[in-house]
């Protein structure tokens, strides 16, 4: 059950053979049960449904074809009519990829034990709907039908609640199905290294994420998303244009709120881990620029520039749509990392140096802290931003993007980041220019929840035992200053 709005949603699933099958649904408001799909025979089936009246509960039997058991019956619930000022829940939380440990909290790549303990809680707490920002699933192999059935394990522990909840995915680092090519050590003639570069189309991840996961496309505001990045030629005849970006960069409006997801791992090109960095002189944060030199591609974090012109149109348009009071930007990697990813995400900073960040704006595709920059530009201009909602971090933070760590941030927002989903968890950072800014961490599993009673939206954090690790009251006197 996916992209769920007012009046229409998506239901999905697959079988082992090739049949036609159909969904079976009705409500209160239905005189008759209606019968959707049947369309050509296939092992993967979506059924779009339209039609639907807003606020409305509808139930509903998948009929997988002959000689086939039919589902389970099911209820979902269509979003309030837009731009409704009424009570509203959601759930944010992420990084559900395997545990340091073994059985259920490796299972096939995804710790299984707390991410079914929190979707456990998104259907006990009533929630509407819920945003996952990536990491699901370990990833990081180039064998594609291994992590094909990793995303299909995924599917498997999300299905009993997920069938009635719709779930918005972001793409994060872990997804990832790359090749892996040597490069040669500029430093030492005869030796190379190991890289890894995302795979062209139509085996790239933002490929293999789109035709896997069901998401809404492009704008809710009605254009498509960004176009495939683009940079000048590279060694070993790779093409010069990047993956189509699919459904790794979207929007959704509910009700009041519109959400806008953004890829942050977008044509990854990185060194592979375990070579031994430590006879090289030559030191581009462990060869990464010396990868993307020859390889192109793009590293994580770094924000390319039709995405962002993508944002700033898309969240232009939920700023001047009347029907909408907040705006909540999900971004996989943060803009200011604070505990355990000070060297990647949007800063950079050297391994085992002082934190101060690496900008070598010279590189062919500059650093991404000019992106990252151009990134916090783009949430200030527009007031109805209250967040961006990061993951990849294990732990929970907040923190307050606002002058005080840079004159430039005129109004402030709030960074939350919630990768507690059952990935090893991460301690906080220190040495970090936005040190002092943040409010609150843990580094405790957990999953926020968001409450809305129309006027304020409001934030609670809780532990995957359930004890309050924050809140945050009144959202709008951060977002709206009065
Ligand atoms: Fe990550
Ligand atoms: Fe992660």
């Amino acid at each position: 059950m996916d992209c769920v709005t007012q009046n229409s949603a998506v239901i999905s699933w697959e079988t082992d053979q090739n049949t036609a099958g159909y969904v079976v649904l009705n409500s209160a408001l239905d005189a008759e049960p209606r019968k959707l799909g049947a369309g050509s025979p296939g092992k993967r089936h979506e059924v779009s449904i339209a039609g639907l009246s807003p606020e409305t509960t509808y139930h509903y039997v998948v009929e997988p074809g002959k000689d086939a058991f039919p589902s389970f019956e099911y209820s979902f619930r269509t979003a309030p009519p837009d731009g409704e000022r009424r009570p509203f829940r959601f759930v944010f939380f992420s990084d559900c990829r395997a545990g340091a440990e073994s059985g259920n909290t490796d299972y096939n790549g995804i710790n299984a034990q707390v991410f079914q303990r929190l979707l456990q809680e998104t259907m006990h707490q009533k929630a509407s709907f819920g945003l996952l920002s990536g990491d699901f699933s370990n990833g990081y192999t180039t064998d594609l039908t291994y992590y094909e059935s990793q995303i299909r394990s995924w599917k498997e522990i999300v299905q009993p609640i997920g069938a009635s909840i719709p779930f918005f995915k972001g793409v994060g680092n872990h997804e990832c199905a790359p090749v892996i090519f040597k490069i040669p050590d500029p430093d030492s003639p005869g030796r190379a290294f190991p890289a890894l570069r995302d795979r062209e189309d139509p085996y790239s991840i933002e490929s293999i994420f789109s035709r896997n996961f069901v998401n809404p496309a492009g704008s809710v505001y009605g254009f498509p998303s960004p176009a495939p990045e683009s940079q000048p030629g590279k060694k070993f005849h790779l093409s010069n244009l990047g993956p189509d970006y699919g459904e790794t960069v979207f929007s959704f409006n509910w009700a009041n709120l519109h959400i806008a997801f953004i890829n942050t791992n977008y044509w990854t090109t990185c060194v592979k881990d375990g070579f031994d960095w430590s006879s090289r002189s030559f030191t581009d944060r462990e060869g990464n620029f010396i990868a993307l030199d020859v390889l192109g591609g793009n590293k994580e974090g770094y924000l390319m520039p039709n995405m962002l012109s993508w944002l700033e149109r898309d969240l232009k348009a939920a700023q001047s749509d009347s029907d909408i009071d907040w705006i909540l930007v999900v971004s996989h990697e943060p803009p200011f990392p604070c505990g355990g990813h000070l060297s990647d995400a949007m800063y950079w900073a050297k391994k085992h140096e002082p934190a101060q960040g690496l900008n070598r704006p010279e590189r062919l595709l500059g650093d991404v802290l000019p992106m990252r920059d151009r990134f916090i530009s783009i949430l200030m201009k527009f007031p109805k931003v209250a967040a961006v909602l990061s993951g990849h971090e294990h732990n929970y933070s907040r923190m307050k993007i606002d002058s005080a760590l840079n004159p430039r941030y005129t109004r402030p927002i709030w960074q939350i980041i919630s990768g507690g989903g059952g990935a090893p968890y991460y301690l906080q950072d220190t040495g970090m220019p936005w040190e002092n800014s943040i409010a609150c961490f843990s580094p405790l599993p957990n999953y926020c929840r968001f409450d809305t009673d129309g006027k304020s939206l409001k934030l609670t954090v809780f532990s995957d035992g359930n004890e309050v690790i924050d809140n945050v009251d009144h959202f709008e006197r951060v977002s709206f200053p009065k």
